[in-house]
């Protein structure tokens, strides 16, 4: 197992991990120096294509903004988010997960679902793979509106189920993503390996989202999103200067010119 991993499993019940989503190098490299974890995540879709489902975003899109974002990240741990219909069984999902890591020089993979892909992350691991898991709300086979699981009893054992399946089969941590708190507190505490909730209360070993909707670059009014500050303010001003600059012809003065 990496070493990086390793230090990721050792946080639980230690020291909260910290994930954060980047789809290309300049945000990668700011989110670097602060998380544990960068994910390229297929939100990708929703985020810079404005795509209605994750279902749309494919290998090829996800390998080039996973190179990008490789050139911004040195300390941690690159996980590349398999896009859907890229893991529908052991080969398609070794094979693709090979060519995410040589390409993209990720250090692992994510795949949703629980005991529907036990299989896939128990052969991907066997491979040499490290993968995380994913369940609770999966956004690549989510039909309608997201709500939270988990209050239903059925709900709950099957969300039990499925984060055990995911580390039998060797997967270092799992997503909870929109789990109701009680259950997402009693599936940290029945597994060993880290969970990292998005939606999912404050019980989980760490705390992933979605890097853009933090800044409030997107307009996401989820309810577990807190937008930390309003960025598109930031460089709105900024660029109406310039605007202004160039109008009145302020710029480029001598100093900016050959
Ligand atoms: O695609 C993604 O960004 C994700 C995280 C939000 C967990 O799956």
């Amino acid at each position: 197992m990496i070493k990086k991993i390793k230090k990721i499993i050792k946080k639980k019940n230690k020291s909260k991990i910290v994930c954060l989503t980047a789809y290309s190098k300049n945000i990668a490299e700011i989110v670097d120096a602060h998380a544990d974890i960068v994910l390229v995540g297929d939100s990708l879709g929703s985020v810079l294509y404005n795509y209605n489902t994750t279902r749309k975003v494919n290998l090829s899109m996800m390998l080039e903004h996973a190179k990008s974002v490789r050139m911004g990240v040195r300390s941690s741990l690159l996980v590349f988010d398999l896009p859907f219909n890229t893991y529908r069984n052991k080969s398609e999902a070794l094979k693709n997960s090979k060519k995410a890591i040589k390409e993209t020089k990720c250090d692992a993979v994510k795949v949703e679902g629980g005991v529907r892909v036990q299989h896939i992350v128990n052969h991907l691991v066997k491979n040499k793979i490290p993968v995380l898991g994913h369940i609770g709300i999966t956004p690549q086979t989510v039909r309608g509106k997201f709500k939270s699981v988990g209050k239903t009893e059925n709900e709950s054992k099957k969300l039990i189920r499925d984060a055990r399946a995911l580390e039998k089969n060797g997967a270092f941590g799992i997503v909870l993503e929109c789990i109701y708190s009680d259950i997402s507190k009693k599936i940290t505490s029945l597994i060993k390996i880290p969970t990292i909730g998005i939606g999912a209360s404050v019980h989980c070993d760490g705390q992933v989202l979605v890097t853009d909707d933090i800044l409030g670059l997107t307009a996401s009014k989820i309810k577990f999103v807190k937008k930390y500050i309003n960025i598109k303010k930031i460089i709105n001003s900024a660029i109406l200067k310039f605007k202004k600059e160039v109008k009145s012809k302020k710029y480029p003065t001598k100093k900016y010119s050959y």
